[in-house]
């Protein structure tokens, strides 16, 4: 299958990977070189520490099934991912562009905002879903596949069936709300989370959720590692759209540029 992944940071340049991982021709595309090139940096480390590990036999194939473009239009015959920024407006742009280029399923990555908000901007929306991949890409098993109204069975069904060949766990999502059903459950755990941080420290907040909930990374680090700025996005959505996941503490760290995992500093310190 060839795949044309239209936007090349963490989650983009993650997805990329996996599909070349699987066997598929991708086509990474962003707008600015710099940024594919730190992308396919980045996907290089994570393919060779896969194979150093065992789980990818052949690092050069999977590099060699990986281009990158700046033009729109070489989405041309190709299954579209879309991973920008996570905006109504900027995936509008993108969706209404792209989907006047391929004739091919169109899927969006965005966390949280409905599919068919989004399908209004698809021409042809019958072909449009959402595909919910977790950071890092890579590593998580779990893909939410989310029905819009829009979206026919034929489309649903092969979008589930290839995320299998990806060798990951679809999760059918049919109830196309806010937040789906992954970052409806997180977002209450995050902000309960969060706003402890005027009362504890990061790490004994942390501790409760590595120690007793048994999860791999504690909730402050998750937003550390997922980014401060992505999750404040998506905190503003929801408050727009009725739901209490305000954190004052998220809306201060994003004014001082503290954005977590990629600005070197956030909660914690990962310089
Ligand atoms: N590619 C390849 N290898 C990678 C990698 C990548 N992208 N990321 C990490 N690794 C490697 C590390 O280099 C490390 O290798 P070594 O053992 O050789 O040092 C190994 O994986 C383990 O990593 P770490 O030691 O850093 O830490 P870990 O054991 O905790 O595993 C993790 C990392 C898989 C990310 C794990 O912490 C985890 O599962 N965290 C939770 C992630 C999660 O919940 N994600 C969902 C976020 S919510 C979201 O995405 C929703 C949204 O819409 C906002």
């Amino acid at each position: 299958m060839k795949v044309f992944v239209v936007g090349s940071g963490v989650m983009g340049s993650g997805i990329g990977q996996v599909f070349a991982m699987a066997g598929n021709e991708v086509k990474l595309y962003d707008v600015r070189e710099d940024a594919l090139k730190k992308a396919m940096d980045n996907i290089r480390w994570s393919v060779q520490k896969l194979h150093e590990k065992g789980s990818v036999r052949d690092p050069d194939s999977v590099m060699s099934r990986i281009s990158t473009s700046v033009d729109l239009n070489e989405a041309k015959d190709h299954m579209v991912i879309e991973a920008v920024f996570e905006d109504l407006k900027v995936k509008g742009e993108v969706l209404s562009k792209v989907s006047t280029i391929t004739h091919e399923i169109i899927a969006s990555n965005t966390s949280s905002l409905p599919i068919t908000d989004l399908s209004k901007f698809v021409k042809n929306a019958e072909r449009f879903l959402g595909m919910h991949f977790f950071n890092p890409p890579v590593l998580m098993k779990l893909v939410e596949v989310i029905r819009g109204d829009l979206t026919s069975d034929q489309t649903f069904y092969k979008a589930l069936d290839i995320v299998k060949s990806l060798g990951k766990f679809p999760l059918p999502v049919r109830k196309d709300v806010f937040g789906f059903v992954v970052n409806r459950v997180l977002f209450r755990m995050f902000t309960s989370a969060c706003n402890l941080l005027e009362l504890y420290t990061p790490e004994e907040i942390d501790s409760v959720a590595m120690k007793e909930l048994g999860m791999p990374m504690g909730l402050i680090m998750l937003l550390d590692y997922t980014g401060i700025d992505v999750n404040y996005d998506i905190s503003k959505e929801a408050e727009r759209r009725g739901f209490p996941f305000r954190c004052e503490v998220l809306e201060r760290m994003v004014r001082s540029g503290k954005l977590g995992r990629k600005t070197g500093q956030g909660f914690y310190d990962w310089s």
